[in-house]
């Protein structure tokens, strides 16, 4: 077991990690394309540790003392932003957070020149959520400092898709071998992506249930640059058997019309609602990435329901991003 003092606070990582954190090879969190499955485990382990320190009465350890965390984000966002903020903040980082909206941006400052600008102001990483996807693979070329993924367009978030499975992990004792059902607009999601990529890569079983019009070229003609998945059109059948059923936000802003008949058609056909919860396992869990359009994805039951995790997945994020933080910014390696 590594333990880290300082200043009377201790960090406890955990002694089982195939990985550890001083082998820690990820400069930058882009996707979960390119982790190992002992990577994702290390990040999950390390993670529990960071619940640990943040059910103490004094949530704040000093592993990022002395550097600075900056969020830079050209879309909403409320979980991502905030428990990236409370994370930096519990590992005692400088945080500053700039929204596109209120910034330079406005006057039509590039994204290079915006990345240099915070790189001047000191920031040792940066954490980015961009509408265009690749927008952080390329200001990772162009700042030395290290750049967290936020989500970008309909590519990937992955420190979404590693809180998802540290949930399902604390649920369920491991996420090999699980049955995983994604269900709604996969198209234009980049937390399916980022799910899909991590959940296969340690061994779950994902069926994704879809509209024909909601499902990206690449799941309905898997090539080697992505993972096969189950393809299910039938909600029951997706359903059935389920260890854990992730219902999708509509992403109703980022669709083009004609995409769905109507709003009326896809609660009939696609909504998670108690009657085809029922048809899971008895003690599946229900996730959400939020936020919830509730009565139409999912039904207030079930986002609500004894089965949901909803809120855990939000509570969690906090731990496993204070575990990615440290991994890229904390210095003093296990
Ligand atoms: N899940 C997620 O990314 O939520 P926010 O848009 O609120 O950050």
């Amino acid at each position: 077991m590594t333990t880290w003092h300082e200043d009377g606070s201790t960090l406890v990582l955990p002694p089982k990690a195939a990985v550890t954190a001083s082998a820690w090879r990820h400069h930058h969190i882009l996707d979960l394309d390119d982790f190992t499955a002992d990577e994702i485990e290390l990040v999950l382990h390390i993670a529990d540790s960071m619940k640990e320190v943040l059910a103490r009465p004094v949530k704040k350890v000093p592993a990022l003392r002395g550097r600075t965390v900056m969020t830079l984000f050209y879309e909403n966002s409320t979980r991502t932003r905030l428990s990236f903020e409370l994370a930096a903040k519990s590992l005692s980082a400088d945080v500053s957070n700039l929204t596109a909206s209120a910034s330079s941006i406005t006057k039509g400052e590039s994204l290079i020149d915006t990345l240099l600008t915070l790189e001047s102001l000191g920031a040792d990483v940066v954490i980015m959520r961009h509408p265009q996807s690749g927008a952080p693979n390329l200001a990772a070329q162009h700042i030395k400092g290290s750049v967290i993924n936020a989500g970008d367009g309909w590519h990937a978030h992955p420190s979404q898709a590693l809180l998802d499975m540290y949930t399902m992990k604390a649920h369920k004792g491991a996420v090999k071998g699980l049955k995983v059902t994604i269900i709604g607009d996969t198209k234009h999601s980049r937390v399916s992506r980022s799910n899909i990529w991590g959940l296969t890569i340690m061994g779950a079983e994902v069926t994704v249930c879809s509209p024909p019009t909601l499902l990206p070229v690449g799941l309905r003609e898997p090539g080697d640059n992505f993972p096969r998945v189950r393809i299910e059109p039938d909600i029951n059948k997706a359903i059935a058997g389920a260890d854990v059923v992730m219902v999708l936000r509509l992403q109703l802003e980022r669709m083009q019309t004609g995409l769905l008949p109507s709003m009326r058609e896809y609660i009939q056909i696609y909504q998670v609602n108690e009657e085809r919860l029922k048809l899971a396992k008895p003690d599946a869990l229900v996730m959400h990435p939020g936020p919830m359009n509730e009565g139409l994805e999912i039904s207030s039951g079930v986002a609500h329901g004894s089965q949901s995790v909803v809120n855990e997945q939000v509570t969690n994020g906090v731990a496993v991003r204070m575990a990615l933080l440290y991994l890229l910014a904390g210095g003093k390696k296990a």
